[in-house]
């Protein structure tokens, strides 16, 4: 059988297999999320291409091949059906989508609009946040995104504020991420905003959201919280962060089409980010009105709900326990290699399936961008170069759910063989 045929009939069999399924126990979640037969199955459900081994999926996740299918129709039916569609029925059936995924965080559905990805959700957040004041100070980290960080940066201007950048501890633990964000606010007691960012893009770290909310909270200081990256790659509540303003992707982890992202406000804060633009009065509580993306592809929206219904299918315990696993199996292979740093703590709270490494002391992104192209032209595995993490640029590892433990242990006695 050749691997076309194989990817359709096995993703035909656990398509039926999956929809059947009643919900599972979690003794039932524990054993597949370790049976190697299922996760053979779920594979199946993804057409990868052959010529490389993909450990990139922190970029964007690829849809799996119901989803796939699922865009399809709906890119034919937007295209057949058009303004005739969009002016009438859209409105229903986005409201329905924001109904599921409000149900799904356990917040409000009027707390909740979709943007075009987690930039535009984020840029409307800490550009429209209102609350600040001349000589004020805002709080940023080094393994923020970007673009977020540019974003701060430009408060200093826009609303005359001191910016402040600071550097999070490397190795990081648990105890020193959140005491360099309480000796951050303890040094700038003007402080009223921080970003956080829940997964670094740079190491796959997992920021203690919640204790640092706290702490902010207790200090009368707001968080805007970056989630482009966790949503969807692990378990958490997203109700127990704590947290009043925040910026998600679903095209990540939770596996839609390109192009959707989503923006939350706490109700009783509306008010504190600003509408765009002016865009229907400064009173106004709706929170529609935070963003404007202009026309959406509306057969990536209308997508949202196969892509939840895959994932749910599969539960997001067993999600996490498989990308923590596909981790930890690159992760122990090279652990005892002397010639490696792990830049990720090895701590469970603070990673799920990301996690960056270098070579000891090749801290240029040269250097590692040359890593990287080896692992992909003489090993045909696929990684990312990442720059501007404290001491030094690195190697991104990503993997999915279309990865399999043997992928990760070829990542692992590749690195292995070039150190030796
Ligand atoms: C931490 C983080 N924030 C924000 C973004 C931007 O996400 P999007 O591409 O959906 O705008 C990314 C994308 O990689 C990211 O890694």
């Amino acid at each position: 059988m050749n691997r076309r045929k194989f990817l359709q009939s096995s993703a035909a069999m656990a398509t039926v297999a999956m929809a059947n399924r009643p919900l599972m126990s979690l003794a039932e979640e524990i054993r597949l999320a370790n049976d190697e037969n299922f996760w053979k199955i779920i594979r199946a459900q993804y057409e990868v291409t052959d010529d490389i081994i993909n450990l990139e999926a922190g970029y964007w996740g690829i849809m799996s091949i119901p989803v796939t299918q699922a865009y399809m129709r709906n890119v034919h039916f937007v295209n057949q059906n058009s303004s005739y569609y969009v002016r009438r029925k859209y409105g229903q059936d986005y409201n329905a989508i924001i109904k599921r995924l409000a149900l799904k965080l356990g917040v409000r559905e009027d707390e909740l609009v979709l943007t075009r990805n987690a930039t535009e959700a984020l840029q409307s957040l800490i550009n429209g946040y209102n609350k600040l004041k001349p000589g004020d100070s805002i709080i940023y980290a080094d393994l923020d995104y970007g673009s977020m960080q540019s974003e701060m940066r430009y408060l200093e201007k826009y609303r005359k504020v001191t910016v402040v950048k600071i550097n999070l501890p490397e190795p990081a633990s648990y105890e020193n991420i959140i005491a360099a964000y309480e000796q951050a606010l303890n040094d700038n007691p003007k402080c009223k905003m921080i970003l956080l960012t829940h997964v670094s893009n740079r190491t796959g770290l997992i920021t203690p959201v919640k204790e640092i909310a706290a702490m902010a909270k207790a200090r009368g200081v707001d968080v805007i919280l970056d989630a482009a990256h966790s949503w969807g790659q692990f378990d958490f509540d997203f109700q127990s962060l704590g947290v009043d303003f925040v910026g998600f992707n679903l095209h990540k982890w939770i596996g839609v089409p390109l192009g959707v992202g989503l923006l939350y406000i706490r109700k009783d804060r509306i008010l504190d980010i600003d509408p765009l633009r002016g865009e229907g009065g400064p009173d106004n509580d709706n929170v529609r009105t935070r963003v404007h993306t202009g026309t959406m592809n509306f057969a990536a929206v209308r997508t949202i709900p196969a892509a939840l219904d895959f994932r749910e299918n599969i539960g997001i315990k067993n999600i996490e326990k498989r990308l923590r696993s596909l981790r930890n199996q690159w992760v122990d292979g090279v652990i005892d290699n002397k010639k490696v740093e792990i830049l990720t703590p090895q701590d469970p709270r603070m990673y799920a399936g990301i996690t960056s490494f270098r070579l000891k002391g090749k801290t240029s992104y040269e250097e590692n961008h040359a890593l990287m192209n080896k692992l992909t032209d003489d090993y045909g595995i696929f990684t990312v170069a990442i720059r501007d993490i404290y001491n030094g640029a690195g190697i991104r590892v990503s993997p999915s759910l279309y990865n399999s433990r043997e992928d990760a242990d070829k990542l692992a006695a590749a690195i292995n063989q070039i150190t030796s």
